[in-house]
């Protein structure tokens, strides 16, 4: 996306941060604790976590014990990140973007991201995340990828195809459906560049010639989930994605008509694959 793009949709989160918090999923376990595992966190280990939101990644860091500082320049999305992780939790919010956020070099263990590394400008973030990280320390990114899987190929492709309809210009920016083998191959591929990485698997361009050189060894860990969804419940969680805020209103009256359409060709439910993913390298 062009910067113009990315700082206008970077903000359309905290417009319905409530409705957010209630329709994104949570991050798998297995997940959490394979980033803990590569970056050796323990209890008492200090993260970054860039783009913390209404804290879904955060609640689970600080269950882990870890010590949190946790960066977001949006008041309702953070709002909500406090009132989860409640006054127990080691967690210092920042309002701020992380470009600009002033905390101590050389000093953190991780620096974990979900869902939202993206909305960072690339020629900034990458550079900064491992200004901030120890040497050896780890920079986890989490997401989600849809998965291509013989049972689920023909929901995929109907929902794939009226997504595109309603905006044809953002989907041909998306990367094609792939099976978990050519997920893992492609990152497999690219392990010595972590931007050439994680613009291959997320639909953005965030590519910087600091995230070859200040990163080495990118991992992919990855938890793969079958996704039975109702129309309701679909259009419910595509309402709280930039997506929705970039498609115009007649558009996405039309989406949610054919997303209701496939929903009763189908039986009822759209039934996809997906799977949820953690990049991660460590620091050179
Ligand atoms: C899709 S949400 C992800 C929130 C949370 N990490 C989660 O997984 O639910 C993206 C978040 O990135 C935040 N964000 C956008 N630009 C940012 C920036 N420059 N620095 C830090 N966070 C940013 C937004 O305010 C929003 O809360």
């Amino acid at each position: 996306v062009s910067d113009d793009v990315r700082r206008r949709c970077a903000t359309v989160f905290g417009s319905d941060a409530e409705a957010y918090d209630r329709e994104r999923p949570a991050y798998p376990a297995a997940l959490v604790d394979a980033l803990c595992a590569r970056g050796g966190l323990t209890a008492g280990s200090r993260v970054v976590e860039i783009g913390c939101g209404t804290g879904k990644l955060t609640r689970a860091l600080a269950a882990r014990g870890l010590q949190i500082d946790a960066v977001d320049p949006s008041a309702p999305m953070l709002e909500i990140a406090r009132r989860r992780v409640g006054a127990d939790a080691d967690v210092s919010f920042h309002a701020a973007r992380f470009e600009d956020v002033d905390l101590p070099a050389g000093s953190f263990d991780a620096a974990l991201s979900a869902a939202a590394f993206h909305w960072l400008d690339p020629r900034v973030s990458w550079s900064r995340a491992a200004d901030l990280l120890r040497h050896d320390g780890l920079l986890g990114l989490l997401g989600q990828t849809d998965l291509w899987t013989d049972d689920t190929a023909h929901a995929l492709t109907e929902l794939r195809a009226a997504l595109q309809r309603a905006a044809p210009d953002i989907a041909a920016s998306w990367q094609p459906p792939r099976t978990l083998a050519a997920v893992r191959a492609g990152i497999e591929d690219r392990r010595g560049d972590f931007a050439e990485a994680w613009s291959w698997v997320e639909p953005h361009d965030v590519r910087d010639p600091a995230a070859a050189e200040r990163f080495r060894d990118v991992r992919l860990d990855v938890a793969p989930v079958v996704l039975r969804r109702t129309a309701d419940e679909l259009i419910a969680l595509l309402r709280t994605t930039s997506f929705h805020h970039r498609v115009n209103p007649e558009a996405w009256a039309s989406l949610e008509d054919d997303i209701a359409a496939l929903a009763h060709r189908l039986g009822g439910e759209i039934v996809t694959a997906d799977a949820a993913i953690a990049v991660s390298a460590l620091r050179v």
